[in-house]
């Protein structure tokens, strides 16, 4: 697997490819990678002829006092595990060439309404800059299939909405979270944990699949099952900034009808803020009777 760390040297590489008519799979990440980027990579190879990832702690999507510097940074330990997957060519940028005029005078890129609720709500101009950077990464890129992971549930909304918005020529492709034996969803930043907080940690997941059991056996009452879901969180320690129970397409509030409606959750134990979700798919056998 070769590193390129240089825009010029990437597309060269890459228009080659494209020439030759090859598909192109992407992969952007963070780094640190773990079972989830990897399955990423790993449907990226099935599915396409060359694939790329790129790590790059994006400095433009943490705000003041979040944990930019501490973010782990494992280059060398990154570069085994995606050239053991199969990876063909890492991108590994600087800030100064995403950004070469400094974060504050960049063009951003802004998606509006499904960014509003949950993270977007807690995280101020989180996804304008997760939008932006994905916009650079896909320009400089130009992927056939970009892959992202379903654990970062509202980001893969507002990349799929940024894509059809600007009318980008990439198809977007979501991963399935992985997961811990206990459950817990695999993240960088579960490390953070202590080791009193890390087996308390799996108790986020299993109030999801409580929330969802109780839909998929018919409960009606979301908001009930809200405040029952953060007083179970409450109760294992949890200090949680949102349990929202959506619907999948719009993440709008969801009522009773819906079929497809996703739980979504962030919560805080000690300074370590984790996010999860879980996805209930229901057919309504019975007509509604309102
Ligand atoms: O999910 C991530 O790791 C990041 O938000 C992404 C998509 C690579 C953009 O920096």
């Amino acid at each position: 697997m070769q590193t390129s760390t240089d825009i010029g040297e990437l597309r060269g590489i890459l228009d080659r490819f494209r020439r030759q008519g090859a598909t192109i799979g992407f992969v952007p990440t963070m780094g640190n990678l773990h079972a989830g980027h990897i399955s990423l990579i790993e449907q990226s190879v099935k599915q396409c002829d060359f694939t790329v990832a790129s790590i790059f702690v994006n400095p433009l999507q943490f705000a003041a006092g979040e944990d930019f510097d501490t973010y782990p940074r494992t280059l060398a330990d990154d570069q085994i595990k995606l050239a053991e997957a199969g990876c063909d060519l890492l991108f590994t940028p600087t800030a100064e060439q995403l950004y070469p005029r400094g974060l504050e005078a960049h063009t951003k890129v802004i998606v509006p309404e499904v960014t509003r609720h949950h993270c977007g709500a807690h995280r101020a101009g989180h996804f304008d800059g997760v939008s932006t950077v994905v916009s650079i990464l896909l320009n400089i890129v130009q992927p056939t299939v970009a892959f992202f992971g379903e654990k970062d549930f509202q980001q893969v909304a507002v990349i799929r909405k940024l894509v059809a918005d600007l009318l980008l020529p990439v198809k977007i492709v979501s991963g399935a979270t992985m997961r811990e034996a206990d459950g817990l969803a695999m993240s960088s930043r579960n490390q953070y944990l202590s080791a009193e907080h890390r087996p308390m940690a799996a108790g986020l997941y299993q109030t999801l699949q409580h929330i969802a059991g109780r839909i998929s056996a018919g409960e009606k009452n979301f908001l009930q099952l809200q405040t029952e879901g953060l007083a179970e969180l409450a109760q294992k320690g949890f200090r949680t900034e949102y349990l929202n129970i959506v619907r999948a397409d719009t993440l709008e509030v969801a009522s009773e009808r819906d079929g497809d409606i996703v739980v979504l959750v962030a919560a805080r134990l000690g300074q370590t803020r984790l996010i999860d979700n879980i996805r209930i798919t229901r057919s309504h056998d019975k007509p509604f009777q309102g």
